[in-house]
């Protein structure tokens, strides 16, 4: 599991920064190839050299230290890294990793991770200090965030004191890693239909109607499903980032076509997922020849628009008693009545309603918070988080409930 897999290790400063090194031997021995970021803190425990020699690469300490011209160290070593572990982990670097600040090159590397492989902290520190609720607020902070966490132990503390803040040993730290990296395959045989990105609409050839959406909510879903075994279809409209890699992948520009594709594929559904941003409405003529500008003084232009077909409720029609539908809505308020509504009149099974008022929400973001709704009222409220965290909280409901419907004695079976 960890052949070939790049590992970033973080080493901060206190006095378990000792046994991270057999963290990091373990880590080389298994295959993995360790790239190791100290603190100054963690150097004055134990030297770099250990870590050097045990790796067989520098040791990064200074953020202005740029080896390599090419690239900038900490977004380089963030986007490369196949996990994170940050062991010992003190309270201030616990802080700093919930709260996001970026003063020293550990955390700005913490900063730039994206969120897209797994981040493992092993805490160590006084008895008194882990159990202080600001630090365990931390810890819950990262926990919804997706962080995993490898408890202290208890027993003796440098510290004098006895009780829990021992950091894990170190096969308990490469153990949650290898089962941190190890796909868990809940969705085999699963079959997952997702929507990205926005539709177009065609003024004339040079010109369209579209809207914001950047595909990232989208692809996360697929992504995610691909991840958990599912085997996955995205129909995208026009989109700002590539689509995952091993899912199937239909491009589409206008939303009659987005229609045609999702309705063409739905019968082999069971899972659909409907993160598009959808036009409403489509001019109701399209140019076959670029509109000339109109001169004087009536120079403005009124374009006729008609209603495109909506493919959510052409689904909640068409649905089979196992098919589980989960459609979106993107608000800027009354999100729960907004959202009920939806989930009524297009006989969804679910509606994600996101606030894209707020910052850091909806379109365009990294990250995004949303509410999951019935028909009948609120299943869940899911933080801000990056949207692949918020995908698999979204596939997690949506696999829930096509597992209790296939169920042996369920009424849909
Ligand atoms: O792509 P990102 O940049 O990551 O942004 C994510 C997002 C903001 C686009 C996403 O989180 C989101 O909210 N998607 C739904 C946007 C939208 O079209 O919302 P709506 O409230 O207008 O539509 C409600 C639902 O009906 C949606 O599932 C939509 O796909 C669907 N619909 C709408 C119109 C239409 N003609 N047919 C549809 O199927």
């Amino acid at each position: 599991m960890l052949q070939g897999k790049t590992i970033l290790l973080g080493v901060t400063g206190g006095i378990a920064a000792y046994k991270a090194a057999a963290v990091a031997s373990r880590l080389t021995q298994a295959g993995a190839d360790v790239r190791v970021v100290m603190t100054a803190a963690a150097a004055k425990f134990v030297a770099p050299l250990t870590f050097q020699a045990i790796t067989r690469h520098r040791v990064v300490l200074d953020t202005f230290d740029e080896e390599d011209a090419s690239v900038i160290s900490h977004i380089d070593l963030a986007d490369r890294a196949d996990a994170v572990v940050v062991a010992p982990a003190t309270a201030n670097a616990v802080a700093k990793l919930a709260l996001g600040l970026g003063d020293d090159m550990l955390s700005t590397t913490l900063l730039a991770h994206r969120g897209r492989t797994p981040v493992l902290v092993a805490p160590a520190m006084n008895v008194h200090m882990y159990a202080n609720p600001v630090v365990q607020e931390h810890m819950e902070t990262l926990r919804r965030r997706g962080t995993t966490f490898v408890e202290p132990g208890e027993g003796f503390l440098a510290c004098g004191y006895t009780g829990k803040g021992r950091m894990a040993e170190p096969e308990e730290i490469v153990n949650a890693l290898i089962s941190a990296l190890t796909p868990r395959r809940l969705m085999e045989g699963v079959r997952v239909l997702v929507t990205a990105g926005a539709t177009m609409e065609r003024i004339d050839p040079v010109r369209f109607l579209t809207n914001d959406s950047s595909g990232k909510m989208g692809f996360a879903v697929a992504e995610a499903a691909r991840d958990a075994g599912a085997s996955v279809t995205v129909v995208a409209g026009r989109t700002d980032v590539a689509p995952p890699r091993g899912v199937e992948v239909v491009r589409v520009e206008s939303t009659q076509q987005m229609y045609d594709a999702v309705l063409s594929r739905f019968p082999e559904a069971d899972i659909v997922v409907k993160a598009a941003a959808v036009a409403d409405y489509r001019p109701v003529a399209v140019a076959d020849r670029k509109l000339k500008k109109t001169e004087g003084a009536d120079a403005s232009l009124t374009l006729a628009l008609e209603r495109t077909p909506d493919i959510l409720k052409a689904l909640g029609e068409r649905k089979g008693p196992r098919q589980v539908l989960i459609g979106f809505a993107a608000e800027t308020h009354e999100l729960e009545k907004h959202a009920m509504g939806k989930a009524a009149a297009k006989r969804a099974d679910y509606i994600v309603a996101n606030d894209v008022s707020r910052p850091g929400v909806g379109f365009g973001h990294d990250t995004n918070a949303v509410s999951v709704y019935t028909a009948d009222g609120l299943v869940e409220d899911v933080p801000l988080q990056s949207k692949r965290a918020v995908a698999e909280r979204i596939l997690a409901i949506g696999f829930e409930e096509y597992r209790a419907r296939t169920a042996p004695g369920s009424d849909e079976t």
